[in-house]
Protein backbone atom coordinates (compact mmCIF):
# COMPACT_ATOMS: atom_id res chain seq x y z
CA UNK A 1 0.00 0.00 0.00
CA UNK A 2 1.43 3.04 -0.60
CA UNK A 3 0.34 5.73 2.15
CA UNK A 4 2.47 8.18 0.81
CA UNK A 5 3.27 10.52 -2.61
CA UNK A 6 6.10 10.13 -4.32
CA UNK A 7 9.64 11.35 -3.95
CA UNK A 8 10.41 14.00 -6.23
CA UNK A 9 13.64 14.47 -7.54
CA UNK A 10 14.06 17.44 -5.60
CA UNK A 11 13.68 15.60 -1.95
CA UNK A 12 15.47 12.76 -3.54
CA UNK A 13 18.92 14.72 -3.65
CA UNK A 14 18.04 17.15 -0.24
CA UNK A 15 17.72 13.11 1.81
CA UNK A 16 20.60 11.66 -0.40
CA UNK A 17 22.88 15.52 0.63
CA UNK A 18 21.60 14.88 4.41
CA UNK A 19 22.79 11.09 3.83
CA UNK A 20 26.10 11.79 2.77
CA UNK A 21 26.61 14.71 5.08
CA UNK A 22 26.13 13.13 7.92
CA UNK A 23 27.60 8.92 7.26
CA UNK A 24 29.40 9.58 3.86
CA UNK A 25 27.09 7.30 2.48
CA UNK A 26 26.73 8.00 -1.36
CA UNK A 27 23.43 7.51 -3.15
CA UNK A 28 23.36 7.45 -7.15
CA UNK A 29 20.36 8.51 -8.92
CA UNK A 30 19.51 4.82 -9.19
CA UNK A 31 18.84 3.88 -5.97
CA UNK A 32 15.86 6.42 -5.96
CA UNK A 33 13.59 3.54 -5.87
CA UNK A 34 14.85 1.78 -2.40
CA UNK A 35 15.34 4.98 -1.01
CA UNK A 36 11.68 5.92 -1.24
CA UNK A 37 10.76 2.56 -0.55
CA UNK A 38 12.86 2.61 2.87
CA UNK A 39 12.23 6.11 3.50
CA UNK A 40 8.30 5.14 3.58
CA UNK A 41 8.34 2.47 5.95
CA UNK A 42 9.77 5.50 8.55
CA UNK A 43 6.70 7.72 7.39
CA UNK A 44 4.49 4.57 8.19
CA UNK A 45 5.54 4.36 11.49
CA UNK A 46 5.40 7.96 12.19
CA UNK A 47 2.12 8.66 10.00
CA UNK A 48 3.94 11.25 8.05
CA UNK A 49 2.38 11.08 4.57
CA UNK A 50 4.82 13.45 2.56
CA UNK A 51 8.27 13.34 2.10
CA UNK A 52 9.29 16.91 2.59
CA UNK A 53 7.60 16.97 6.05
CA UNK A 54 9.62 13.97 6.83
CA UNK A 55 12.35 15.72 6.19
CA UNK A 56 11.46 18.76 7.85
CA UNK A 57 10.94 16.30 10.80
CA UNK A 58 14.77 14.83 10.49
CA UNK A 59 15.85 18.65 10.59
CA UNK A 60 14.05 19.79 13.37
CA UNK A 61 14.59 16.37 15.75
CA UNK A 62 17.70 18.02 17.77
CA UNK A 63 18.24 14.60 19.78
CA UNK A 64 19.23 13.32 16.34
CA UNK A 65 16.37 10.50 17.20
CA UNK A 66 15.00 10.52 14.05
CA UNK A 67 18.17 11.02 11.52
CA UNK A 68 19.96 7.84 13.33
CA UNK A 69 16.09 5.67 12.74
CA UNK A 70 16.96 7.18 9.16
CA UNK A 71 20.25 6.32 8.55
CA UNK A 72 19.61 2.93 9.93
CA UNK A 73 16.91 2.56 7.15
CA UNK A 74 18.96 3.49 4.55
CA UNK A 75 22.29 1.05 5.32
CA UNK A 76 22.18 -2.44 4.95
CA UNK A 77 23.08 -4.53 8.34
CA UNK A 78 23.49 -7.77 6.93
CA UNK A 79 25.85 -9.54 8.28
CA UNK A 80 27.23 -13.18 9.70
CA UNK A 81 29.31 -15.58 11.60
CA UNK A 82 32.23 -16.43 9.98
CA UNK A 83 31.51 -14.48 6.44
CA UNK A 84 33.76 -14.70 4.31
CA UNK A 85 35.82 -17.14 6.70
CA UNK A 86 39.65 -17.01 4.46
CA UNK A 87 39.91 -13.95 6.48
CA UNK A 88 39.42 -15.49 9.87
CA UNK A 89 41.64 -18.14 8.73
CA UNK A 90 44.63 -15.96 7.68
CA UNK A 91 43.88 -14.14 11.02
CA UNK A 92 44.19 -16.76 13.20
CA UNK A 93 47.74 -18.24 11.11
CA UNK A 94 49.31 -14.65 11.34
CA UNK A 95 48.48 -13.87 15.38
CA UNK A 96 49.45 -17.34 15.99
CA UNK A 97 52.56 -16.49 14.40
CA UNK A 98 52.87 -13.17 16.53
CA UNK A 99 51.87 -14.67 19.25
CA UNK A 100 54.61 -17.65 18.79
CA UNK A 101 57.31 -14.79 18.53
CA UNK A 102 56.12 -13.67 21.85
CA UNK A 103 54.13 -10.69 20.94
CA UNK A 104 51.11 -10.14 23.96
CA UNK A 105 49.61 -7.07 23.38
CA UNK A 106 47.03 -7.65 20.47
CA UNK A 107 45.01 -4.73 19.31
CA UNK A 108 42.03 -5.07 16.84
CA UNK A 109 39.23 -2.70 15.45
CA UNK A 110 36.17 -3.95 13.63
CA UNK A 111 35.11 -0.90 11.86
CA UNK A 112 31.78 -1.44 11.08
CA UNK A 113 30.48 -4.40 13.38
CA UNK A 114 26.91 -4.50 12.73
CA UNK A 115 24.63 -6.87 14.82
CA UNK A 116 28.26 -8.24 16.36
CA UNK A 117 28.93 -11.31 14.43
CA UNK A 118 31.82 -9.84 12.71
CA UNK A 119 33.54 -8.92 16.49
CA UNK A 120 32.83 -11.85 18.06
CA UNK A 121 33.88 -14.49 15.07
CA UNK A 122 37.08 -12.24 15.29
CA UNK A 123 37.21 -12.65 19.44
CA UNK A 124 36.94 -16.61 18.57
CA UNK A 125 39.52 -17.07 16.13
CA UNK A 126 41.62 -15.06 18.41
CA UNK A 127 41.33 -16.77 21.82
CA UNK A 128 41.61 -20.29 19.66
CA UNK A 129 45.32 -18.91 18.11
CA UNK A 130 46.56 -16.74 21.35
CA UNK A 131 47.81 -18.79 24.62
CA UNK A 132 47.44 -15.20 26.23
CA UNK A 133 44.33 -13.69 26.17
CA UNK A 134 45.00 -11.20 28.98
CA UNK A 135 46.04 -8.56 26.82
CA UNK A 136 44.03 -9.24 23.54
CA UNK A 137 41.46 -6.43 22.71
CA UNK A 138 38.62 -5.82 19.64
CA UNK A 139 36.92 -2.46 19.24
CA UNK A 140 33.88 -2.87 17.56
CA UNK A 141 32.54 0.02 16.01
CA UNK A 142 29.08 1.55 13.91
CA UNK A 143 27.17 4.48 13.23
CA UNK A 144 24.32 2.74 14.01
CA UNK A 145 23.09 2.91 17.97
CA UNK A 146 20.66 0.14 17.01
CA UNK A 147 22.93 -2.44 16.18
CA UNK A 148 25.22 -1.54 18.79
CA UNK A 149 22.37 -2.45 21.58
CA UNK A 150 21.86 -5.93 19.62
CA UNK A 151 25.82 -6.47 19.14
CA UNK A 152 26.22 -5.98 23.14
CA UNK A 153 24.07 -8.36 24.21
CA UNK A 154 25.52 -11.01 22.07
CA UNK A 155 22.29 -12.83 21.92
CA UNK A 156 21.72 -14.94 19.06
CA UNK A 157 18.70 -17.17 17.44
CA UNK A 158 20.25 -21.08 16.68
CA UNK A 159 19.68 -20.34 13.32
CA UNK A 160 22.64 -17.27 13.16
CA UNK A 161 25.26 -19.70 14.47
CA UNK A 162 24.51 -22.35 11.33
CA UNK A 163 27.70 -21.41 9.59
CA UNK A 164 29.79 -22.15 13.30
CA UNK A 165 30.64 -25.73 14.17
CA UNK A 166 29.05 -27.46 16.94
CA UNK A 167 32.27 -28.11 18.92
CA UNK A 168 32.53 -24.02 18.91
CA UNK A 169 29.09 -23.53 19.72
CA UNK A 170 29.60 -26.15 22.29
CA UNK A 171 32.69 -24.39 23.99
CA UNK A 172 32.04 -20.30 23.50
CA UNK A 173 28.00 -20.03 23.27
CA UNK A 174 25.40 -20.96 26.20
CA UNK A 175 21.51 -21.69 25.71
CA UNK A 176 20.21 -19.24 27.52
CA UNK A 177 16.28 -19.18 26.40
CA UNK A 178 13.52 -20.48 23.99
CA UNK A 179 11.66 -17.66 22.32
CA UNK A 180 8.79 -18.45 19.96
CA UNK A 181 9.93 -22.04 20.06
CA UNK A 182 14.12 -20.84 18.60
CA UNK A 183 16.27 -21.70 21.04
CA UNK A 184 18.45 -18.75 21.82
CA UNK A 185 22.25 -18.80 22.61
CA UNK A 186 24.40 -16.12 24.62
CA UNK A 187 28.16 -15.67 23.40
CA UNK A 188 29.96 -16.51 26.62
CA UNK A 189 31.79 -13.60 28.75
CA UNK A 190 35.14 -14.77 28.56
CA UNK A 191 34.53 -13.91 24.54
CA UNK A 192 32.01 -10.81 25.57
CA UNK A 193 34.76 -9.16 27.89
CA UNK A 194 37.68 -8.91 25.18
CA UNK A 195 34.98 -6.80 22.87
CA UNK A 196 34.23 -3.36 23.53
CA UNK A 197 31.22 -1.88 21.53
CA UNK A 198 31.12 1.96 20.52
CA UNK A 199 29.60 4.05 18.26
CA UNK A 200 32.00 5.60 15.73
CA UNK A 201 31.53 7.75 11.87
CA UNK A 202 33.40 6.55 9.20
CA UNK A 203 33.36 9.51 7.04
CA UNK A 204 34.88 11.63 10.10
CA UNK A 205 38.43 10.73 10.49
CA UNK A 206 40.48 11.43 12.06
CA UNK A 207 39.48 8.33 14.59
CA UNK A 208 40.22 8.63 18.73
CA UNK A 209 41.79 5.57 19.26
CA UNK A 210 45.62 5.53 19.92
CA UNK A 211 46.88 2.82 18.60
CA UNK A 212 48.99 1.15 17.28
CA UNK A 213 46.28 -1.28 15.81
CA UNK A 214 47.35 -4.97 14.39
CA UNK A 215 44.55 -5.60 12.57
CA UNK A 216 41.64 -3.64 11.02
CA UNK A 217 38.31 -5.50 9.79
CA UNK A 218 36.66 -3.05 7.74
CA UNK A 219 34.40 -5.37 5.43
CA UNK A 220 31.15 -4.34 3.36
CA UNK A 221 31.06 -1.06 3.92
CA UNK A 222 33.60 1.18 1.66
CA UNK A 223 31.06 0.04 -0.76
CA UNK A 224 29.09 2.68 0.03
CA UNK A 225 31.26 5.44 -0.18
CA UNK A 226 32.56 7.49 -2.79
CA UNK A 227 36.18 7.71 -3.51
CA UNK A 228 36.97 11.02 -1.76
CA UNK A 229 34.98 9.02 1.68
CA UNK A 230 37.13 5.80 1.04
CA UNK A 231 40.45 8.13 0.69
CA UNK A 232 39.72 9.94 4.09
CA UNK A 233 39.27 6.42 5.69
CA UNK A 234 42.10 4.86 4.03
CA UNK A 235 44.40 7.31 4.85
CA UNK A 236 43.63 6.96 8.88
CA UNK A 237 43.36 3.24 8.90
CA UNK A 238 47.18 3.74 7.40
CA UNK A 239 47.92 5.88 10.09
CA UNK A 240 46.34 3.71 13.45
CA UNK A 241 47.83 1.06 12.14
CA UNK A 242 51.65 -0.35 13.34
CA UNK A 243 54.01 -1.27 10.63
CA UNK A 244 53.58 -5.10 9.62
CA UNK A 245 49.89 -4.42 10.80
CA UNK A 246 47.01 -5.99 8.44
CA UNK A 247 43.57 -4.52 7.33
CA UNK A 248 40.94 -6.33 5.67
CA UNK A 249 38.05 -5.04 3.54
CA UNK A 250 35.11 -7.17 2.11
CA UNK A 251 35.79 -9.30 -1.00
CA UNK A 252 33.60 -7.19 -3.44
CA UNK A 253 36.13 -4.18 -2.40
CA UNK A 254 39.35 -2.88 -2.81
CA UNK A 255 41.96 -0.66 -2.73
CA UNK A 256 42.19 0.39 -6.45
CA UNK A 257 41.93 4.26 -7.12
CA UNK A 258 43.03 5.37 -4.05
CA UNK A 259 46.28 6.73 -3.54
CA UNK A 260 47.53 4.54 -0.40
CA UNK A 261 51.11 2.79 0.58
CA UNK A 262 49.19 -0.18 1.38
CA UNK A 263 50.63 -3.11 0.24
CA UNK A 264 47.56 -6.32 -1.02
CA UNK A 265 48.85 -9.35 0.33
CA UNK A 266 46.17 -10.87 -1.82
CA UNK A 267 42.72 -9.38 -3.23
CA UNK A 268 40.89 -7.81 0.02
CA UNK A 269 43.78 -8.48 2.13
CA UNK A 270 46.60 -5.45 2.60
CA UNK A 271 49.49 -5.01 5.44
CA UNK A 272 51.27 -1.55 5.83
CA UNK A 273 54.91 -2.11 5.44
C1 LIG B 1 26.65 -4.57 5.45
S1 LIG B 1 27.09 -4.20 7.12
C2 LIG B 1 28.68 -4.99 7.21
C3 LIG B 1 28.89 -5.72 8.52
C4 LIG B 1 30.20 -6.50 8.65
N1 LIG B 1 31.35 -5.64 8.51
C5 LIG B 1 30.28 -7.61 7.64
O1 LIG B 1 31.06 -7.54 6.69
O2 LIG B 1 29.53 -8.60 7.81
C6 LIG B 1 27.51 -2.45 7.00
C7 LIG B 1 27.54 -1.73 8.33
O3 LIG B 1 28.19 -0.47 8.14
C8 LIG B 1 27.57 0.48 8.97
N2 LIG B 1 27.87 1.82 8.45
C9 LIG B 1 27.35 2.46 7.37
N3 LIG B 1 27.86 3.70 7.25
C10 LIG B 1 28.73 3.87 8.28
C11 LIG B 1 29.55 4.95 8.70
N4 LIG B 1 29.60 6.11 8.04
N5 LIG B 1 30.31 4.76 9.81
C12 LIG B 1 30.28 3.60 10.49
N6 LIG B 1 29.51 2.54 10.14
C13 LIG B 1 28.74 2.69 9.05
C14 LIG B 1 26.11 0.12 8.95
O4 LIG B 1 25.41 0.63 10.07
C15 LIG B 1 26.18 -1.43 8.92
O5 LIG B 1 26.07 -1.97 10.22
Amino acid sequence: MQAHADLDKKTFRRFADLIYQEAGIHLAEHKHALVSARLGKRMRALKISDYDAYYDYVHRDDSRTELSALLDAISTNVTYFYREPDHFETLGAVVKQWADSGQRRFRVWCAAASTGEEPYTLALTLAENIPDLRDVKILATDISTSVLEIAGKGEYEAKKLEKIARKRIDRYFSPIAERSGARVYRVKREIRDMVHFAWLNLSTPPFPMKGPLDVIFCRNVMIYFDNEVRQRLVNDMYRLLRPGGYLMVGHAESLSGLASQFKPVRPSVYIKK
